[in-house]
């Protein structure tokens, strides 16, 4: 059991960890002053009475989308004009014409939007409402649906149709859409109509580079660490790693995160480049554990009986390369066999094998060399990217899961 001043000590590192929650929107948004004003001058019109314009924003992940929507749709708020209204969404819950419609609905006025109303009676509430039948006394309101994630919408062609046509039907008001994503192809998906619709206008938010990441984490040191607690070297090191990987701010935060529970759990009261390291490894495999749980079933096997092979002590016949211990294909396809087998399941062909060998390797599981001469002509050679014991395990509870 731990005493309360050992509690008392864990609180040395962290004074508001909340604050590092991707969930968190900080008051002041850095070196977005042009995509907040250009994100204002679309939604804008609303607060004048008249339609805002639709916009479509696209950016890699963690550029600030969802919190420069956010940071607006805050200021918008706070104009407190009943006719300029607007409803942020994000459509990995709401992923249906169906289910915004309703969504959005029930978020002007609870309860009046129960599932089981047939999509026509939904709609009617939808043009009800804006036209101002309601008793808020905000006839034609001027709504903005921003739709986050919007390349998740299933009937996205439907629902971009519906709300274009909600505008004709409208004798008073209007709805226009902020939509939101972080796939670049998505927009081939849709029909002509809804893509001009849609991307009337369109803004794409450029990732950030490693001094932005800087000043972003710096901003929130002051508020989630302790004073003193987090050196810069370590701050420089997270910025420089995120940088590295797509400028991507909520990996850039969430290394900061975890390199503070590192140091809590090491007892050391600094973080520094090395607690940073650790969270970037830890960061890492959270990610492979996540990739190898979604194989298919003889993707995991393969990976599986190269771990096997791996682990296994007595087991001759690897070769050092470049100091890194790699093993015969060969060899690991024999294993991979006898396990099907024992798993009552027919093993694959060798030439689906070298397929997936091909698909782990773009995947960053494993690295596979061709053997240089002297070693049976030209064999191939492989090695597990990760920690052979951390792969089995996860391989173990996907395996048994299936
Ligand atoms: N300019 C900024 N200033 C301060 N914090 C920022 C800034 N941009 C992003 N962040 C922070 O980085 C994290 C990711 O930002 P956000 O969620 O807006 O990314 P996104 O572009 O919506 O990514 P995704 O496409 O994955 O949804 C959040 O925690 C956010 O608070
Ligand atoms: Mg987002």
């Amino acid at each position: 059991m731990p005493s309360f001043s050992e509690l008392a000590g864990e609180q040395k590192v962290f004074r508001d960890k909340g604050v590092l929650s991707p969930h968190f929107v900080p008051s002041q948004l850095l070196y977005r002053e042009n995509e907040i004003r250009k994100v204002m001058q679309a939604v804008a019109p609303a607060l004048h009475n008249s339609k805002a314009r639709n916009l479509f924003v696209y950016g890699k992940t963690g550029t600030g989308k969802t919190c420069v929507a956010k940071h607006v749709l805050q200021k918008l708020d706070e104009e407190k004009n009943l006719r300029a209204r607007a409803v942020y969404l994000n459509c990995r819950i709401y992923d249906s014409r169906y289910k915004v419609l309703q969504k959005v609905i029930s978020s002007f006025s609870p309860g009046s939007a129960k599932t089981g109303y047939s999509f026509a009676l939904l709609y009617e509430r939808f043009l009800d409402w804006i036209e101002g039948l309601g008793d808020d006394g905000a006839d034609g309101k001027h709504v903005i649906l921003v739709l986050d994630e919007i390349d998740v919408v299933k009937d996205l062609d439907n629902l971009i149709y519906t709300l274009t046509r909600a505008n004709d039907d409208l004798k008073r008001g209007s709805v226009s859409v902020l939509g939101i994503s972080n796939k670049v192809n998505f927009k081939q998906r849709l029909d002509t109509r809804s893509k001009s619709s849609l991307c009337e206008e369109e803004m794409v938010f450029q990732p950030y580079d490693a001094d932005q990441l800087k000043g972003i984490l710096t901003q929130r040191v002051s508020t989630a660490f302790n004073d003193g607690v987090v050196l810069p070297s370590a701050v420089n090191l997270a910025a420089a790693i995120a940088a590295g990987d797509n400028g991507d701010a909520r990996y850039a935060l969430a290394l900061l995160l975890r390199a503070g529970e590192v140091a809590e759990k090491k007892k050391v009261e600094k973080v520094s480049e090395k607690e940073v390291e650790e969270a970037r490894k830890a960061a890492d495999e959270d990610k492979a554990a996540e990739i190898v749980s979604s194989l298919p079933e003889h993707q995991k096997l393969v990976l599986y009986a190269l771990a096997v092979v791996s682990e296994d002590v007595h087991y001759k016949k690897l070769v050092e390369e470049e100091g890194e211990k790699y093993y015969f294909s060969g060899e690991v396809y024999e294993r991979y066999r006898a396990m099907a087998k024992k798993m009552g399941q027919e093993p694959r062909t060798s030439r689906w094998y070298r397929e997936y060998l091909h698909e782990l390797e773009t995947l960053g599981l494993i690295n596979s060399v061709e053997s240089g001469k002297g070693v049976r002509g030209h064999a191939t050679l492989l090695r597990l990217s990760y920690e052979a014991p951390k792969v089995k395990h996860i391989l173990e509870k996907a395996l048994l899961a299936e």
